[in-house]
C-alpha cells in the first residue's frame, strides 16, 4: 500500500471519507498529536486499528467528533459541569468521559460502559470530522508505546506503506495529548493531564481532582498503565541535583565513541552547556516543553546513542502533563507489571 500524505485540499478531503466508508484507518493532524482514524461505528475498522498499533485490547479509544455533532445519542448522562466545561473549553485539546449508550462499536471502549469523547479544534481535524459526519476513534498515530507523532512525517515513520493516506496540517502545536477528563461522578477527574490543566476545569467546574491509582487497583485510563512516548535510543533520567552524575555519564558515553545528548529546560541547558554538550532543548513556559517534547524525543532517537533527561524546574499548570510524558518516555512512573 502506498501512504499518501496530502494538505488540506477538497480533493483529501474526499480521498479520506472514501477511505473511511471503506473501513479504512486515515491518519489526521489535530493541534494535539496526530491521530489515527477509523469510522467509531464500525467494529473491523476499529479493530484494525488496535492491530496496526500493536496496541492492548484492553486500552480504549477517543471518539473524535465536528463541533457541531450531536453526541446526545452517544452518551447517557451530561451533567451539568461537564455543560459548562464544554462552553470553556471545546473545542480544544479536552476529552470529556461520560455514561456510554454503547451506540459505538464495543471494541472503542473495551468493554468498559463509558465513552470517551473529543472535539479537536484543528482546522484539518474539523473538516475531517464533517466531511465524513460519523465519530472517528482515534489514538495517537504511533506505535503502541513509541513517542507520539506531532509531524506528517513521524507517523510516515511509523506507518508507511500501513495506511492509505495522512491528512497533514502542518506540526502539532499543542504536543502533548489532550487532558482526559472523567465527567461520569459528582465532580470531574482528570484521567490524563494535558493542555486544559486542573486550575483551568476548577475555574469553570468550581472543583476538579487528579486521579490517582492506589496500589493494586485497576487503573480507571487503562492507558495510563503502560510505558509511553519512549524513544528508541538508551535513556537515563537526573534530578537537577543530579547534574554532576548525569555529567559523569554524558562523559562516559563520549569517551566510549557514542553520542550523548542532554535533553534539557533552556534555563538548565545554559548551565549544562559551559562545556559545548550536546542539548536538545525544551523550552522555557509549560507551553513550549509541551510543544517541543515529542519532537526532541523523535529528533534524539535519529540523533542519540544516549538521552540523558534532566528533570526541568518549573511547576504547575501545563507542567503537570509535561512531567507526566517526560518521565514515562524515560521509563519512571509506569507500573511495572504492565511495561
Ligand atoms: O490528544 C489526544 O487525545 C490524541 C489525539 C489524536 O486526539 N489522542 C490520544 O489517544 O491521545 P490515545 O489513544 O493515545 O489515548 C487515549 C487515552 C488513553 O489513556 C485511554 O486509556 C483513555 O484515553 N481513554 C479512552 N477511553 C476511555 C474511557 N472510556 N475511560 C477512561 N479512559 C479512556
Ligand atoms: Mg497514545
Amino acid at each position: 500500500m502506498i501512504t499518501e500524505i496530502l494538505s488540506l485540499s477538497q480533493e483529501a478531503l474526499e480521498k479520506a471519507e472514501r477511505y473511511i466508508l471503506a473501513g479504512e484507518v486515515v491518519a489526521f493532524h489535530t493541534e494535539t498529536v496526530y491521530g489515527l482514524g477509523a469510522n467509531a461505528l464500525n467494529d473491523k475498522a476499529v479493530q484494525k486499528i488496535f492491530s496496526l498499533k500493536g496496541r492492548p485490547a484492553d486500552n480504549p479509544l477517543i471518539a473524535h467528533v465536528h463541533s457541531g455533532f450531536n453526541i446526545g445519542p452517544l452518551v447517557d448522562f451530561i451533567p451539568e459541569y461537564a455543560v459548562a466545561l464544554q462552553r470553556a473549553f471545546l473545542p480544544g485539546p479536552l476529552t470529556m468521559v461520560y455514561p456510554s449508550t454503547a451506540k459505538v462499536s464495543s471494541f472503542v471502549s473495551c468493554g468498559l460502559n463509558t465513552l470517551a469523547i473529543r472535539v479537536p479544534s484543528s482546522k484539518t481535524a474539523q473538516k475531517f470530522l464533517k466531511k465524513v459526519d460519523l465519530p472517528i476513534a482515534a489514538p495517537s498515530a504511533n506505535r503502541s508505546k513509541h513517542v507520539s507523532p506531532v509531524t506528517a512525517k513521524h507517523v510516515f515513520d511509523d506507518f508507511n506503506g500501513e495506511i492509505p493516506l495522512i491528512l497533514d496540517g502542518g506540526d502539532c502545536d499543542g504536543g502533548i495529548e489532550s487532558t482526559v477528563l472523567d465527567c461520569t461522578g459528582k465532580d470531574p477527574v482528570i484521567l490524563r493531564e494535558g493542555l486544559i490543566t486542573r486550575e483551568m476545569i476548577a475555574g469553570v467546574a468550581g472543583r476538579c481532582f487528579v486521579y490517582e491509582r492506589r496500589a493494586g487497583e485497576k487503573p480507571k485510563s487503562p492507558g495510563m498503565a503502560y510505558k509511553h512516548y519512549a524513544p528508541k535510543c538508551r535513556t537515563a533520567y537526573f534530578t537537577f541535583g543530579e547534574q554532576e552524575k548525569a555529567m559523569r555519564l554524558y562523559r562516559e558515553e563520549e569517551e566510549r565513541g557514542g553520542k550523548p545528548y542532554f535533553l534539557a529546560e533552556n534555563g538548565i541547558a545554559e548551565k549544562l552547556a559551559v562545556n559545548g554538550s550536546n542539548i536538545f532543548l525544551l523550552g522555557r513556559t509549560g507551553e513550549e516543553m509541551a510543544r517541543n517534547l515529542y519532537a526532541q524525543l523523535r529528533r534524539a532517537e535519529q540523533e542519540a546513542t544516549l538521552l540523558i533527561g534532566i528533570e526541568p524546574t518549573l511547576r504547575g499548570g501545563v507542567m503537570a502533563g509535561v512531567l507526566n510524558r517526560l518521565t514515562r518516555a524515560f521509563g519512571i512512573g509506569a507500573s511495572e507489571e504492565r511495561k
